[in-house]
C-alpha cells in the first residue's frame, strides 16, 4: 500500500508545465542571445523585471513598477535577505501563530525571537498584537496575508488597514509572504499588501505559479527598503540572483505561457481543494474546517479530545500521514489541528486518502 501524504506542500508532477518550459528554454537560447549569460544587474535584469511587473499589474490588479522590484532565489532566500539586512541578533518579531513551519528556522539561525500573534477564522488578532507591542519592540512584523499557511485564511482590508496604522504608529515594518496570492480559486481576495503601505516587503516565488526546483522569485517594496537590500555583498560580488534561470522565465512569461499555466493550476487546485473538502467534511462530520478558498491547505481541527500527534501515529499504521498542527506553533501548541494539502494528489488518492484517516477516529 502506497502511503497518501498530504504532507507534500508542492505541485504535482503533472501541474509541472514540461513541455512549455522546454519551449521556453529553447526559445530564450535562440532568441536573447548571450544577454543572460553575463554577470547581471543586482536588483535582476530590467528586462525581467520590466515583464514580471507588467505579469504582476495584470494578476494582483494594482500598479507595479519594475523599480520596486528585486529578484531573489525564491521566498526563502528573499527572507533570510530581509533578515540579514533589516535585523540583528537579539531582536524581536512578531508572527502569526499557526505560521509556515520552516520558516521558524530562517529566523531563530538569524538569531531572532519569535513573537507569536494568534490568527484564525476571524483573522489576526489585532488586540493581542497591540498589546504586546507594549512589551516587545519588533523589527518586523512576518504574516503570510492571503491564504495562509497553514490556515488557509486571508486578512481582511480593514483588517490591513489597521496592521498598516498600528506599524506607522508603532514603527514597525510588515514581511507579507505572498507566495499564495495569485492561486486564488473564489476571486475575493484583497491587494496585495504593498497596495496599502510603502511600510511593507512583499515576498512572492515562482515555486507556487510555476517550478519549485527553479528557485526563483522577489521582493516587492519602495526604494527606500529596496536600496538597502542592494547594499548586499554577495549581489555586489556575484551580480543579481539566479540569473540564468530568470532568462528562461523571462521567455515563459513572454510566450504567455506563465498566464496559462496560472490559469491551469487555478482550475485544478479549485477542483482539488473543493474535492477534498467535499470528502473531508462528509467522511469526517465531526471535524471543524472552513471551505478553501486559495492556496494548498487546509487547517483542519479534530473533535474534543483527539491528539493530532496520536492520531499521526495511527494514520501511518492506516497508509496515511499528515502534519499535525504543533509543528506550526512557535509554542508547540494547536496539537488539535492537523494540516492537509491538497496540491499533490488526484481528487481519487484524495478521496482514499480521507477514507483511510477515517479509520483512526
Ligand atoms: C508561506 C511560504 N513561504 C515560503 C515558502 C517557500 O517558498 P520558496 O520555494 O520560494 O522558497 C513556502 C513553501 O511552502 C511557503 O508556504
Amino acid at each position: 500500500m502506497e502511503i497518501i501524504n498530504f504532507g507534500k506542500g508542492y505541485p504535482a508532477n503533472v501541474l509541472l508545465p514540461h513541455t512549455l518550459m522546454q519551449k521556453a528554454c529553447e526559445s530564450h537560447l535562440q532568441e536573447e542571445k548571450k544577454l543572460f549569460l553575463h554577470y547581471g544587474h543586482k536588483q535582476g535584469e530590467e528586462k525581467f523585471r520590466e515583464l514580471l511587473a507588467s505579469f504582476l499589474q495584470q494578476n494582483y490588479k494594482t500598479a507595479i513598477e519594475k523599480e520596486d522590484l528585486l529578484i531573489t532565489c525564491g521566498a526563502s532566500q528573499g527572507l533570510d535577505l530581509i533578515c540579514q539586512h533589516f535585523t540583528k541578533p537579539g531582536d524581536t518579531i512578531f508572527i502569526e501563530e499557526p505560521s509556515y513551519f520552516l520558516v521558524f528556522k530562517i529566523f531563530t539561525d538569524r538569531g531572532l525571537n519569535l513573537v507569536p500573534i494568534n490568527t484564525g477564522k476571524n483573522g489576526l488578532d489585532l488586540a493581542e498584537l497591540e498589546s504586546k507591542l507594549k512589551a516587545h519592540n519588533p523589527v518586523f512584523f512576518y504574516t503570510i496575508p492571503t491564504f495562509q499557511n497553514p490556515g488557509g485564511t486571508t486578512l481582511q482590508e480593514e483588517q490591513r488597514q489597521k496592521l498598516v496604522a498600528l506599524s506607522e504608529k508603532h514603527d514597525f515594518l510588515i514581511v507579507a509572504d505572498e507566495v499564495y496570492h495569485l492561486l486564488d480559486y473564489s476571486m475575493r481576495s484583497p491587494f496585495p499588501f504593498c497596495h496599502y503601505s510603502k511600510r511593507v516587503l512583499s515576498l512572492g516565488s515562482f515555486s507556487k505559479i510555476l517550478a519549485p526546483g527553479l528557485r526563483l522569485g522577489w521582493i516587492h517594496c519602495c526604494s527606500t527598503l529596496l536600496n538597502k537590500m542592494l547594499e548586499d555583498s554577495v549581489l555586489g560580488s556575484g551580480g543579481g540572483f539566479n540569473r540564468f534561470i530568470s532568462g528562461q522565465v523571462y521567455s515563459f512569461i513572454k510566450l504567455g505561457f506563465q498566464q496559462q499555466h496560472l490559469k491551469l493550476l487555478i482550475g485544478s487546485y479549485r477542483l482539488r481543494s473543493g474535492a477534498l473538502y467535499y470528502f473531508l467534511t462528509t467522511i469526517l462530520p465531526d471535524v471543524i474546517c472552513s471551505p478553501p478558498e486559495g492556496g494548498y491547505f487546509l487547517w483542519v481541527e479534530l473533535p474534543k479530545g483527539i491528539n493530532a500527534q496520536q492520531l499521526l501515529e495511527r494514520a501511518k499504521k492506516h497508509g496515511v500521514t499528515f502534519h499535525p498542527g504543533y509543528k506550526f506553533s512557535t509554542q508547540k501548541k494547536l496539537n488539535n489541528f492537523i494540516r492537509l494539502s491538497f496540491s499533490f494528489y488526484d481528487c481519487d488518492i484524495l478521496e482514499e486518502g480521507i477514507r483511510r484517516l477515517a479509520k483512526c477516529f
